[in-house]
């Protein structure tokens, strides 16, 4: 059986492991957190990040940082993960879907203005399989707006727009480190301040809203409960595990790409299905190889071709505007045409690391064989 996914597992992490055992330093702000944070930081010439138990939690955490409250508008895609728009929905926020591009499947930048009104406080731009939105666009209406842009960059590590890594154009972005992504601890994440204004609350709300950043540099002499806030920050044991993978990104972003540009040249000729467009403007990271069908049901029966032949492919997103939550808290601006159409003639093939390119064949031959059979 060819699986969907399989987590990464560099071959350092039990050393690593083993020096925070050793060190006998578990929490937050110790060795490894701070050298992911540094490589982070570094990667995208950002001005702090810090490392969080989850994206859920840089969301949250970026919400609370933008004041969000009670009637204050939040405007995204439908087509995401849940966390994007729990994170606003958590503080009152009332969420404003936007349709996406087909050829993306991000936020369609041309749809966003019309869906600007004077309670809109946050764009948030979600990088569907570390391809990126429109962000000159999405930069300007914001700054016409006077609004905040958050990039869902969950999915985007290593991924750029012209020339400049997402996560990093953004007021604030925001990393996952799940075991389904490229890069990873288990369950982990990061958030990417690029506006200075907002470190310092930053750091007290990752510390329960307590000023204890300050207490440990002396600052003052004991710390003390200053803000809303939460536990937000991941431990070393968690990190350490992540280092070690930031140390190979390189070597597995190459690999990821090699096997998505085998998927694209076995599949461009195939007129049954479409494929991934990537705009000029986006070096994406090889996280998602989907293709898409012709309606719901040819997808349907693909899987089951698939499954039968001893291969694993997933659809994804169900558009939160449709999910019994969405319907009953959420609100459209114009319609949702191809968050619809789309995410049900999304299929994604297995793609991770340790894939072979042999099996991407063997995958692509039995895609093809599918509309030959039936
Ligand atoms: C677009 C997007 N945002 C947020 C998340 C949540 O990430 P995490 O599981 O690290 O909280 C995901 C997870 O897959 C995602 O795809």
């Amino acid at each position: 059986m060819i699986i969907f996914n399989v987590p990464l597992i560099t071959g350092n992490e039990q050393k690593y492991l083993n020096q925070v055992l050793k060190n006998q330093e578990f929490t937050s702000g110790k060795l490894f957190s701070t050298r992911c944070c540094k490589w982070i930081e570094t990667l995208l010439k950002s001005e702090k990040v810090l490392m969080t138990n989850s994206c859920a939690n840089a969301l949250e955490m970026s919400a609370i940082l933008m004041n969000i409250s009670s009637g204050d508008e939040v405007i995204m895609p439908s087509y995401t993960f849940v966390s994007t728009a729990n994170a606003f929905v958590l503080r009152g926020a009332k969420i404003v879907f936007v349709d996406i591009r087909p050829d993306t499947m991000n936020i369609d930048e041309t749809k966003i203005e019309a869906a600007i009104t004077d309670k809109t406080k946050v764009i948030v731009a979600v990088h569907y399989a570390g391809v990126a939105c429109e962000m000159d666009t999405i930069l300007e209406i914001a700054k016409k707006y006077n609004l905040n842009v958050i990039e869902d960059a969950a999915q985007a590590i290593m991924s750029r727009y012209k020339g400049k890594m997402l996560g990093s154009l953004g007021n604030i972005g925001c990393y996952s480190f799940h075991e389904t992504k490229n890069l990873h601890c288990g369950k982990g994440g990061a958030i990417i301040i690029n506006d200075k204004k907002f470190i310092e609350r930053a750091q007290i709300i990752s510390e329960k809203g307590t000023n204890r950043l300050k207490f440990l540099m002396n600052e003052v002499d004991k710390y003390t409960w200053v803000d809303i806030g939460s536990s937000y920050l991941s431990c070393e044991l968690n990190t350490s595990f992540l280092y070690s993978q930031l140390e190979m990104s390189e070597e597995v972003t190459k690999k990821r790409i090699a096997l998505w540009d085998l998927y694209y040249q076995n599949l461009k000729d195939v007129l049954e299905i479409e494929l991934p467009i990537i705009p000029k403007e986006c070096v994406h990271n090889g996280h998602i190889f989907y293709i898409k069908l012709k309606d719901l049901d040819t997808r349907t029966k693909m899987i089951e071709y698939l499954k039968d032949n001893g291969i694993s492919a997933a659809f994804h997103y169900i558009p939160l505007h449709s999910s019994p939550f969405g319907k009953l808290n959420t609100f459209t601006s114009g319609n949702m045409y191809y968050t619809e159409t789309e995410s049900n003639r999304l299929l994604r093939l297995p793609l991770f690391y340790q894939l072979q390119f042999e099996e991407v064949n063997y995958i692509t031959d039995k895609v093809k064989e599918f509309f030959i059979k039936g």
